[in-house]
Parts: structure tokens; C-alpha cells; sequence
């Protein structure tokens, strides 16, 4: 006889154990059902060992750098030992799955190991090594999340081309490493490999770094300390094929309508993540699907099956894996009857660089496309603030923008240290629909980072108080240290 729930949730990343763990606090009997370990590829393969290796990488870095200007001397050399740091990145990922797991048994939430392919609209049959079994329920909520992109000739091999999750797991650092594309996850390991000791080049097709991924204000600083501590960076560089002659491998791209060669050890491809929507059998049960690949849905996260709900990277952009836990916690709570839809204002972002850049709300030109066109925008330099100064960290700067006539925060782009943490506040005034008064007249803790978030609005109002500002004239206009930032 086939088990039935109430709700199952098919896939258990940041969005699937959300719906399913918010699923059974509603009271809903409920499963979860994964193919690999529970967490999903952000907590085992992606977002979660990615910031252990960079935060291996930043130390390192401190130490190689900083330490003997802070009076800390290292006796003998500083080394990297890839074989222990995969085993301390591997604990980090075991401890949080092993977190989720618990979370997941102690809200009496059914785990189930195993591949799932839609049957019907209710049921689902699930294979693992143990069998196969059909489970049958009144709701499912799809959460499988999303796969890198191959490009021809690059078929990931987790050898010789690597995808996020190779470069993840390599044993030694790689003399030399071709990463092709620079955005999120190539910068991101980009910049933990080069610490390590690899010499990095980045292939990427367009003319910069992150087109249209961030303020272009915040990529000019990442672009400049790339380049500054050894990053090669070729722009309009399209990638084309490789061969392979012993161990070394050599890569052929194009740029500027000529073909260039580049000898490596390894190749990472970044070039982008595709939802799993032809997979698990989506479209034979009738969903959905959009011509970019995502399941359609609609502001409750509602599939054009009614008691099948999508969320996270298989639903639409942005992939991230705070977006998808929102959705999860919003669909379990629809199924629960509450009156619930997506309406969030903004969805931050964040990429882990050096420094880091992070983001709430509309860079400028999306403020004009939005209809204000009059604006209010200033920087406040990190050069300027006495914590980033003790931690040698005062590269960057927080920008923000604002209605010029009624100071409504719009959009604040940060970078610099602690970026991630400190775009935090700006999401929470831009839900609120906060000015730039209220976040001015907030008493912000001394000595902090935090306190360039109230003098970002303090330098936007024209009157910040640890850099020189020219007296405002029209409302329009950009003031704020830019030159210092
Ligand atoms: P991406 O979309 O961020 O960047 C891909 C880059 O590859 C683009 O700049 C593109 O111009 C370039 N490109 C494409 N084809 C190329 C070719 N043949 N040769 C050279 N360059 C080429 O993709 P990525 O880095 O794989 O990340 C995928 C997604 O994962 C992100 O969009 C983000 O949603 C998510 N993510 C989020 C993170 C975070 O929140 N910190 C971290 C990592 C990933």
C-alpha cells in the first residue's frame, strides 16, 4: 500500500526543508524527498563549503599580508594543506545537513531517500537502492532546484573540467586554473584559488566583470583588487574548445575576432545554472514550463496544476537561496489557507568576492526605469570608518539612492568588508519603506561597520559628518566622497 501525506515536498535545498519543516508546523503530515543529502546543493556543494574556503582563503590572506604590519610575526612559512581543509570544509557541510536532518525528524517530517518521477498529479514513485515505492498526497511542492550549464566542447568531467562542485573538492590547489565565465561562482572561487597560490585566468564573453549582476560602481573596486592581487582577467574572451596532451590542457578561445591559447591545469566552467525542469518527469504530468526552462507559477508559487506549488531556482529568478526559502515558508502557509502572496520589495544579493558586494533595492538605472528620475545619491567611503580602518579593510563604500523628493530609500549597493551582513539593514528600510532620515537618525553603535550604513544616509542628506561634503545645491545630485571610495 503506498503512504499518503498531506504535503510532500519533492527536493530538500534552502526551499524544499523550509515548506516541508513550515508544512509540518502548520500540522500537515509531511514528507521530503531527496535524491542526494539533505541541505541541497547550497548547504552540501554549493553556498555553505564555498564560504569555508573562502573564509580559509580571507585568513590566509590576513596572514600573508596584514599579520606584520599588526606586529604578528609568523615563524616558518605559511602553507596550504588542501587535503585537511577538505576534510574541516566536509565537517562544516556533515554538521549543517546533519542540522537540517534533525530539523526535518524533530518536526515529524517523513524523509525519504531516493529519486522521484511524478506519476500523477497526486502521487510520485521514488527508487533508491532499497526498492521502489509510490506515495500519494493532497499537495506537492517541486523545489529540484538547478544544474550548471555545460557549454559544447566543456563536457564536465570533475577532472579535467571542473563545474562549482570539482573546484569544490580539489585535493591540491591547481598551478594554473581557466575559469570560463566571470560571474557569481567564478569570481567566487577565483578568489579563493588565487589566495591558495593558483594562477587564475577568467575568460569572460562580455566587456566586464558581472554585467549587469551588480552596481557598476561596486564591480570597478572587485575588478581593480582582482586584477591588483594577480587575477588575469581577459574580457570579450569566448571560450571555444581545449585539448589535452599528457596532464596539461590547453585552451582555445576567441577574442577580438582572433583565436588565443592558454596552457592550464584545470578548467572550471561557470557559465551559468539551468532549472531541473525535464527532470523527475514535470512536463509528462501537464506543469508548465516557460521557454526559459522554469515552471510558471503564480504569486502564491501556485503551478498551472492547482495542488502542485514550485519554488526556488526551478520557479524563476533570482536563484538564490534566501528567495527559495521565503517561497517556502509562503507555500506551506497558502496550503495552510492563510492569506499569503510573494510580495517582497526587494531580494538581496550578495557575492562573496574582496571585497564583498551586496545589494537591496534598484541600482540607478533602474530607479529611472522606474519612473524617478530625480535622485538622490551619495557614498560613504569604508576609509572613512574607524572599524574598517583596525581591521584593514577599507577598500569600498555603501551607496545609497533615494527619491530626491521624498528621500524614500530605493537602492543601496555595497562594497567592502562585511557587505553581506551589513545589507541586511538596508533590506529591512526598503520593506518599511524607509527615508533616508530614519535611517540617519537611528543611533548606530560606535565603533562598527554598521555605523557606514547611517552615514551613507547622512552623506546622501547632504551632512555626513566624517567626510567633506560640497554644500548641496539641487536636489539631483551625487555627493559623498566618491574619489576616496
Ligand atoms: P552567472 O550567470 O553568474 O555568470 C555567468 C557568466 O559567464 C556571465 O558573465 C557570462 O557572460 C559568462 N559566459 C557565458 N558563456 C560564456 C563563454 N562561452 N565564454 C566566456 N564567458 C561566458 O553564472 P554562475 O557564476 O554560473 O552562477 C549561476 C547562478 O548561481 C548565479 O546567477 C546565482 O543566481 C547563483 N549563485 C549565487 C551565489 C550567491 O548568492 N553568492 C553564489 C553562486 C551562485
Amino acid at each position: 500500500m503506498s503512504q499518503s501525506y498531506d504535503v510532500i515536498v519533492v527536493g530538500s535545498g534552502p526551499g524544499g526543508y523550509v515548506a516541508a519543516i513550515r508544512s509540518a508546523q502548520l500540522g500537515f503530515k509531511t514528507a521530503v524527498i531527496e535524491r542526494e543529502k539533505v541541505g541541497g546543493v547550497c548547504l552540501n556543494v554549493g553556498c555553505i563549503p564555498s564560504k569555508a574556503m573562502i573564509g580559509a582563503a580571507h585568513f590566509l590572506h590576513k596572514l600573508e599580508h596584514d599579520s606584520k604590519e599588526m606586529g604578528i610575526k609568523v615563524k616558518g612559512d605559511v602553507d596550504v594543506d588542501m587535503e585537511q581543509m577538505q576534510k574541516w570544509k566536509q565537517g562544516v557541510c556533515d554538521k549543517m545537513s546533519g542540522g537540517v536532518n534533525q530539523l526535518l525528524k524533530g518536526n515529524k517530517v517523513t524523509i525519504v531517500q531516493g529519486d522521484a518521477t511524478f506519476k500523477t498529479t497526486t502521487s510520485i514513485e521514488v527508487k533508491s537502492s532499497k526498492g521502489t515505492e509510490t506515495l500519494t498526497t493532497k499537495y506537492f511542492v517541486v523545489a529540484t532546484g538547478s544544474r550548471p550549464i555545460e557549454i559544447p566542447g566543456f563536457k564536465f568531467d570533475e577532472k579535467d573540467v571542473l563545474s562549482s562542485t570539482g573546484a569544490l573538492a580539489q585535493d591540491e590547489v591547481p598551478k594554473k586554473m581557466v575559469v570560463i565565465g566571470g560571474g557569481y561562482i567564478g569570481l567566487e572561487i577565483s578568489s579563493f584559488m588565487q589566495k591558495f597560490g593558483a594562477e587564475v585566468h577568467v575568460l569572460e564573453a562580455q566587456d566586464g566583470l558581472l554585467t549587469g549582476m551588480a552596481d557598476p560602481e561596486c564591480i570597478q573596486v572587485v575588478q581593480r583588487k582582482l586584477k591588483k592581487s594577480g587575477v588575469n582577467l581577459h574580457f570579450g574572451a569566448k571560450a571555444k574548445s581545449f585539448k589535452k596532451s599528457g596532464k596539461s590542457l590547453e585552451v582555445t578561445f576567441e577574442k577580438g575576432g582572433k583565436e588565443e591559447k592558454i596552457k592550464t591545469d584545470k578548467i572550471l566552467v561557470t557559465v551559468g545554472r539551468k532549472p531541473n525542469s525535464d527532470q523527475a518527469n514535470l512536463k509528462g504530468i501537464g506543469l508548465a514550463i516557460d521557454e526559459r526552462g522554469f515552471v510558471k507559477v503564480n504569486e502564491q508559487r501556485r503551478t498551472s496544476i492547482p495542488n502542485i506549488f514550485a519554488i526556488g531556482d526551478i520557479a524563476g529568478q533570482p536563484m538564490l537561496a534566501h528567495k527559495a526559502s521565503h517561497e517556502g515558508v509562503l507555500v506551506a502557509e497558502v496550503i495552510a489557507g492563510k492569506n499569503r502572496v510573494y510580495d517582497a520589495k526587494t531580494v538581496p544579493a550578495v557575492i562573496f568576492v574582496d571585497p564583498e558586494i551586496a545589494s537591496a533595492g534598484w541600482t540607478e538605472a533602474e530607479c529611472k526605469a522606474n519612473g524617478h528620475s530625480d535622485l538622490k545619491v551619495a557614498k560613504f567611503p569604508f576609509g572613512a570608518n574607524g572599524k574598517a580602518v583596525s581591521m584593514m579593510e577599507t577598500d569600498g563604500f555603501v551607496k545609497m539612492i533615494a527619491d530626491a523628493k521624498t528621500h524614500v530609500l530605493l537602492g543601496v549597493h555595497i562594497v567592502g568588508p562585511e557587505a553581506s551582513n551589513l545589507i541586511s539593514e538596508a533590506v529591512l528600510a526598503i520593506e518599511m519603506g524607509a527615508r533616508l532620515e530614519d535611517i540617519a537618525l537611528s543611533i548606530h553603535p560606535h565603533p562598527t561597520l554598521g555605523e557606514t550604513m547611517m552615514e551613507a544616509a547622512e552623506a546622501t542628506l547632504g551632512h555626513a559628518i566624517h567626510i567633506i561634503q560640497k554644500p548641496l545645491g539641487s536636489a539631483t545630485k551625487r555627493n559623498g566622497s566618491g574619489a576616496r571610495a
